[in-house]
C-alpha cells in the first residue's frame, strides 16, 4: 500500500514537473532573451564620404557590433525617402534610400548579420507614407482616383474639418488644405507625412504584402512605427482644440478596430515566420498595453511604453516616481505579456545626459550605472547606439544647427505663438532629438572617424576622448562595461526570467531590486545621485558575491558612492 502511494506521488510529481517545465519552456522566447541594439543608420558610419551613414558603413562594422554581445539589431528606416523626417517618410517601401545604398547592400548586410548570429529588426512606418509615395501622388491627383481612399481626405465644401493635433506641423494642425482637389488631407506628423487610411482593406493588404516581402528576405522582426495612431474614427468627432496636446494620446491612440487590424497582420505576416514584433507606444493605459502583447490574443510580442521617459520631462520628476512607474509596469506584465526596457532612442536625449550626469566627473560612472539598470531589469533591453560609449547631448545653441523637422517646426510654432524662442532652445538643448543623432564616435580622427566628408549633423566636440578606439584600450571604459553587463545577463537567466521585486522602496536616491528564479537571487542597487548614500534591506548581503560593479572597490556595507551600481548574488 505504502509503495503504491509512493509510486502515485512519484507519478504525480513527474506529471507536475513536466507540466511546469512545459509551460515554462513555452514562455521562453529568443526575443525575451535578446539584447536589442538600435542603430541610427544616418549617423553610424559613412562609407562613401557623402557625410551620411550608410549600409556599407554598417557592414564594415559588423565585427564590432558582434563584439558587443548584442543579439538583435534594429535599424531605423532605410527605405527610399525624401528625408523630411530622416526616413520616417517613405516614398517606396520596397527600395533602399539612395544615400544608404542599394538592395544588394541590404542583402549583404542581412547575410553578414546572420553569419554572425545577429538578428535583424526592420522599422515599418505605416501610419503614414511620404507625400512623394506614388500612392499619395495618385490619391492627390483627383477625387475619383482609385488611390483616393488610401489616405484621409476632407472635402473643403464641408467647411473646415474637426481639429486634429499634429506633432510636427508648424501650426499644430493635422489637416492640410490642398487646392488641387479642394480638400484637406490628414497628417499627424509633418505635412510631408500623410496618414494612410487603415480602414481601407486595400491599404492593409498592400502593407501586409510589403511586410511579407521583407520577411521572405529573412528579416527577423518588425518594429511598427507610431502604430497606435494608425486607426482613425472616420466619423471625425469634434475634439476641443484646447484639450491638445494634453489629451492627444487619449484622442488619437488605440482607436478601434486597431486590435482586429493587428490580428490580421498576425495572420497574414507574423504567424508565418519566427519573427519578433514590437509597436512603438503602448496605448492609453495598462489595459491597452496588455491587450497588445497578451500572447493568447495573437497580436504583438513586445510593448514599448513611453511612461518612464516621458515622466522625465515633467518638472516634478523624481527617482521615486521612476521606481513607481517601472515597478507598476513590471507588475502588470508579471504573468502575461512582455515589455521592452529602454531609456533612450533616436527621438530622445542621450541616456547619460537625461538620466545620469554628463559632467566629466560623473559621466562614465553614471553611464555605467544606467547600463546596469537597462541590462538587469525584466523585459527586453533596447539599447541605443552610442550610449555604450557614454555619448552626451550636443546641446546646440542656435536653431540653424538643428536638422530635425520636429525641432525646426517647433521653433517656428514658438515664434508664431509668442516669439519666446529662447525657452524653446533651452528645451531643445536638453530634449531635442538631434542630441541623440550626432555621428557615432569611432576615433579621435577628423569627424570622429564617422565620415571623410562633411557630416550631415555636427559631431560632438567631445569625440577626442569619447570614442570607440580610446574605449577599446581601457578595460574600465563604458564600452567594456556594457560588454560585461551583457555577458552577465547571458550567464544569468534569472536576469531575463526572474521575478522583479522592489527593495527599499521609499529611498529617494537608490533604486534597488531583486531578481529571483528558482534558487537564484540577485540584488541590484543603483545610486542615481552624485552623493554618497546608503540603502536599507533585511537581505543578508554579507555573504553575497559581487557579480558586477562600476567601482573597483564595491562594498557589502550598504553604503554607495556617487552613481554606484552593484549586482550582488545572494547566498
Ligand atoms: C516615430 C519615430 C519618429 C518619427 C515619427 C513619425 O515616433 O520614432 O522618429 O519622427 O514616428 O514617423
Amino acid at each position: 500500500m505504502k509503495i503504491r502511494l509512493l509510486f502515485l506521488i512519484f507519478c504525480l510529481s513527474l506529471f507536475a514537473s513536466n507540466v511546469f517545465s512545459q509551460s515554462n519552456s513555452s514562455n521562453q522566447k529568443w526575443w525575451k532573451e535578446a539584447v536589442v541594439y538600435q542603430i541610427y543608420p544616418r549617423s553610424f558610419k559613412d562609407s562613401d564620404g557623402d557625410g551620411v551613414g550608410d549600409l556599407k558603413g554598417i557592414i564594415s562594422k559588423l565585427d564590432y557590433i558582434k563584439s558587443l554581445g548584442v543579439d538583435v539589431v534594429w535599424l531605423n528606416p532605410i527605405y527610399s525617402s525624401p528625408n523630411d523626417d530622416n526616413g520616417y517618410d517613405i516614398s517606396d517601401y520596397r527600395n533602399i534610400m539612395k544615400e544608404f545604398g542599394t538592395m544588394e547592400d541590404f542583402d549583404a548586410l542581412l547575410k553578414g548579420m546572420h553569419e554572425r548570429g545577429i538578428k535583424f529588426v526592420m522599422d515599418v512606418v505605416v501610419n503614414h507614407s511620404s507625400d512623394e509615395h506614388e500612392w499619395f501622388k495618385q490619391s492627390r491627383s483627383s477625387r475619383t482616383n482609385p488611390y483616393r481612399n488610401y489616405y484621409h481626405w476632407w472635402p473643403a465644401e464641408k467647411g473646415e474639418p474637426p481639429y486634429r493635433f499634429s506633432q510636427f506641423d508648424v501650426h499644430r494642425n493635422a489637416w492640410k488644405y490642398d487646392s488641387l482637389t479642394n480638400a484637406y488631407y490628414l497628417h499627424y506628423f509633418s505635412i510631408k507625412q500623410p496618414d494612410l487610411n487603415w480602414e481601407n482593406p486595400q491599404v492593409r493588404k498592400e502593407v501586409f504584402d510589403m511586410m511579407n516581402f521583407w520577411a521572405k528576405k529573412g528579416v527577423d522582426g518588425f518594429r511598427l512605427d507610431a502604430f497606435q495612431f494608425a486607426c482613425k474614427d472616420t466619423t471625425w468627432p469634434v475634439f476641443p482644440k484646447e484639450d491638445y496636446p494634453k489629451d492627444f494620446i487619449k484622442y488619437h491612440a488605440m482607436v478601434e478596430p486597431i486590435h482586429s487590424y493587428l490580428k490580421e497582420m498576425y495572420d497574414n505576416v507574423f504567424s508565418k515566420y519566427d519573427v519578433m514584433s514590437v509597436a512603438e507606444g503602448a496605448g492609453r493605459n495598462f489595459q491597452d498595453a496588455h491587450d497588445l502583447v497578451d500572447a493568447d490574443r495573437n497580436e504583438l510580442n513586445l510593448a514599448y511604453a513611453f511612461d518612464p521617459i516621458d515622466a522625465r520631462w515633467s518638472k516634478d520628476y523624481s527617482m521615486l516616481q521612476m521606481k513607481k512607474i517601472f515597478s507598476k509596469w513590471d507588475s502588470v506584465f508579471e504573468n502575461k505579456g512582455w515589455l521592452s526596457i529602454f531609456l533612450a532612442n533616436h527621438d530622445n536625449a542621450r541616456l547619460v545626459s537625461r538620466f545620469g550626469n554628463d559632467d566629466p566627473q560623473y559621466r562614465e560612472v553614471s553611464s555605467k550605472m544606467l547600463t546596469t539598470f537597462l541590462l538587469t531589469m525584466r523585459g527586453t533591453p533596447f539599447y541605443y547606439n552610442g550610449d555604450e560609449l557614454g555619448m552626451t547631448n550636443i546641446r546646440f545653441n542656435k536653431i540653424e544647427d538643428y536638422k530635425d523637422i520636429a525641432a525646426l517646426n517647433g521653433y517656428k510654432y514658438a515664434q508664431s505663438i509668442n516669439g519666446d524662442t529662447g525657452n524653446y532652445i533651452t528645451f531643445l538643448k536638453e530634449n531635442g532629438r538631434d542630441n541623440g543623432r550626432t555621428p557615432y564616435q569611432w576615433n579621435a580622427n577628423v569627424n570622429a572617424g564617422f565620415s571623410n566628408g562633411n557630416p550631415w549633423l555636427s559631431v560632438n566636440r567631445n569625440y577626442k576622448t569619447i570614442n570607440v578606439e580610446a574605449e577599446e584600450k581601457n578595460a574600465n571604459s563604458c564600452l567594456n562595461y556594457f560588454r560585461k553587463a551583457i555577458q552577465l545577463r547571458k550567464q544569468n537567466n534569472v536576469l531575463v526570467y526572474g521575478k522583479y521585486e522592489l527593495i527599499d522602496k521609499d529611498n529617494s536616491k537608490v533604486y534597488a531590486y531583486t531578481r529571483e528564479l528558482n534558487d537564484k537571487k540577485l540584488l541590484i542597487v543603483l545610486n542615481f545621485t552624485k552623493e554618497n548614500t546608503s540603502f536599507a534591506t533585511t537581505l543578508d548581503i554579507s555573504h553575497s558575491k559581487i557579480l558586477l560593479s562600476n567601482y573597483s572597490n564595491a562594498s557589502k556595507n550598504k553604503e554607495l558612492k556617487p552613481y554606484e551600481a552593484v549586482v550582488y548574488e545572494l547566498h
